[in-house]
């Protein structure tokens, strides 16, 4: 039973940093560009993405974004959610990071507070007890909130699935009023947490978002070397 506790925040060398935003704020885009610049520097990342970061959540993924799943219950879906990102916690996140090395994650628990907890209307209490138990205690060290307004991301998903033809379209298929409270808890969150959570305007063109999220990025990595606080 102990296993299934949560536990204290594990302490570690590396830094875990995580991308948040509603579908088609252009967190592949910006990620893409980070990992380019970090690694010109020196300094690679290992890249997780949620849900689908690890073979096993792939196929978890695959089950989440089928548009033919019209019968996906909440709870199920939150589960499955939970069951990804437990399978890359232990697969990909903690030994990473344990390692010492700078992890970037597409989405993280924030998505399932704001997606979930809050526009399903699950509630966050159940979210963050699934948390504690498929995470213990990790959190992410910095997260990049790329905001844009909800009509934008909506047609640049419409974009995008056309020109791949796909299948995967379950969530896009939300309306407006989904992601638009999508978006409004998003920035309750960034509000509550707003050391950990950097507001970014996604609005903007791609290499503009990039130099602004360097630029954020670059001063934590230096106070991560001298210690780490906060609890958000
Ligand atoms: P993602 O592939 O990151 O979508 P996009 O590239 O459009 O941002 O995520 C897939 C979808 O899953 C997205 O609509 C957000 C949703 N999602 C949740 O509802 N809860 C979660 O916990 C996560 C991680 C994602």
């Amino acid at each position: 039973m102990s296993e299934l506790r949560p536990t204290e925040p594990p302490a570690y060398p590396g830094f875990f940093l995580s991308f948040e935003g509603i579908d088609g704020a252009g967190k592949g885009t910006q990620i893409d560009l980070l990992v380019e610049s970090l690694t010109a520097r020196g300094l690679p990342p290992v890249v997780n993405r949620e849900p689908g970061g690890t073979a096993i959540g792939q196929q978890i993924r695959g089950i989440l974004l089928d548009a033919a799943n019209t019968q996906l219950k909440p709870t199920a879906e939150l589960l499955l959610y939970f069951a990804s990102r437990a399978q890359a916690v232990d697969e990909i996140l903690l030994p990473a990071l344990a390692a010492g090395e700078l992890v970037i994650s597409d989405r993280f628990t924030d998505s399932t507070l704001v997606y979930q907890g809050i526009a399903r209307g699950l509630g966050a209490e159940v979210v963050l007890q699934l948390d504690a138990i498929s995470c213990r205690g990790l959190m992410p060290d910095l997260t990049i909130l790329l905001d844009i307004d909800p009509e934008t991301s909506l047609a640049r998903a419409a974009t995008r699935n056309q020109a791949t033809a796909s299948t995967q379209t379950r969530l896009d298929d939300e309306s407006k009023e989904f992601h638009t409270r999508v978006r409004g808890g998003y920035l309750a969150l960034a509000n509550a947490c707003p050391e950990r959570i950097l507001v970014v305007d996604g609005n903007r063109p791609a290499k503009e978002v990039a130099n602004t999220i360097f630029e954020l990025l670059l001063p934590r990595l230096a106070l991560a070397v001298l210690g780490k606080e906060g609890d958000c």
